[in-house]
């Protein structure tokens, strides 16, 4: 339900100014580590045709864990994996990076297309280096100042860099291994359970880049709050077999609701307003996470406009060209991504729930 009235337009118009406004009058963004600043570089453009399984059952040895699965990537799509633990989501997704041979069927990749995994039990860190070295090590000719700019970026500042892995926390080594993940850029990323041990601010970090980011991915994960930010579409996991739906968490559920109600015999009246009633209870839940979620995201972007801003004002030497482009190139991003945080949150507030 949307409510028309005279002075609207003037009254966004007014909103989207002071939105637009608070990009310069934000205090610069703490520089203790504590808020990540993700961001996911793509590898240029993939074929359009990104991936697809036709028929395809994976597992070990005789044994089948998912069968007859039927997937297609298109570039862009964000797909949320779901399944209760031991379905075969793992399975899957090491099927799909080659480690493990599908029983049946093919798995095809399109033209152009670069993988980039993150495993679920981080098994790419070496436990013995420091945080540095764990980085560095995928790209040894880097000048020391790039690796440790971009472990800032996952909030790993100061001498956080000269710890050991293996003394890290959870959180921290998932953000290491983000890092290792992130520092090539790839257009095609698999998640195995991202989020896990991450706090709320590298989580939201994570949404925001998996937002911003133009090329496809396919994510693991339990979250469901993640993925009702992140996804365009579902795969279910159950009972062996996989099924695709579009839309992202809420909208799966709402799907899924659906076909379990109309397997029912017709329901009486009063069941009919009743489940109205609580149609409309889960529409203004829905709104108000997503209201919630979007003002968060609209501050750390603001954020993040307000530090490349100094950034580029301040901290690049003025010779530093190509570090002066990237930062630039970002910042129009950074705007661009907020001029749409702005038009959605004036729809938003525009949406009748009194
Ligand atoms: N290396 C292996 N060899 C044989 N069976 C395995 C192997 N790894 C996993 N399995 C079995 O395959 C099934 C699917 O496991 P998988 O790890 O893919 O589940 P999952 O959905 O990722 O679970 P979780 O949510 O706990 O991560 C389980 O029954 C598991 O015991
Ligand atoms: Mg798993």
């Amino acid at each position: 339900m949307r409510r028309h009235m005279a002075g609207q337009k003037t009254k966004q118009a007014q909103s989207k100014l002071k939105y637009l406004g608070r990009i310069k009058r934000l205090p610069p963004p703490q520089t203790d580590g504590r808020g990540p600043s993700i961001r996911v570089n793509t590898s240029g453009r993939s074929y359009a045709h990104v991936m697809a399984l036709e028929n395809v059952s994976v597992g070990y040895g005789p044994t089948t864990v998912v069968a007859g699965i039927g997937l297609d990537l298109y570039r862009g799509d964000k797909i949320g994996i779901i399944g209760r633990n031991g379905s075969g989501k793992t399975t899957l997704l090491r099927s799909l990076i080659g480690e493990l041979a599908p029983i049946e069927g093919d798995i095809k990749l399109g033209n152009n297309v670069e993988v980039a995994y993150f495993d679920q039990e981080l098994s790419d860190l070496k436990p013995d280096l420091t945080v540095i070295d764990n980085l560095w090590e995928l790209d040894p000719g880097a000048e020391i100042g790039r690796i440790r700019s971009f472990l800032g970026r996952f909030g790993f500042t100061g001498d956080d860099g000269f710890k050991v892995v293996r003394s890290l926390s959870g959180g921290e080594k998932t953000k290491l291994s983000l890092a290792r993940l992130l520092y090539h850029p790839a257009n095609f990323i698999i998640f195995d359970e991202p989020t896990n041990h991450l706090d709320i601010d590298s989580r939201e970090a994570l949404e925001q880049a998996l937002n911003d980011y133009d090329g496809s991915c396919l994510v693991v994960s339990h979250d469901r709050y993640f993925l009702d930010r992140v996804v365009n579409k579902i795969a279910h996991i159950a009972d062996g077999h996989i099924k695709v739906y579009d839309g992202n968490y809420a909208e799966f559920r709402e799907q899924t609701t659906e076909t379990v109600d109309t397997a029912k015999p017709k329901e009486s009246k009063s069941k009919d307003t009743y489940r109205a009633f609580k149609e409309e209870s889960r529409r203004r839940s829905r709104y108000k996470k997503e209201l919630q979620s979007l003002k968060a995201r609209i501050v750390n972007q603001e954020r993040e406009a307000a530090r490349l801003e100094r950034e580029i004002n301040q901290g690049i030497p003025r010779s530093d060209w190509e570090m002066l482009h990237d930062a630039s190139e970002r910042k129009k991003q950074v705007e661009e991504t907020l001029l749409e945080l702005y038009a959605r949150l004036e729809e938003l507030e525009d949406a009748d729930f009194d």
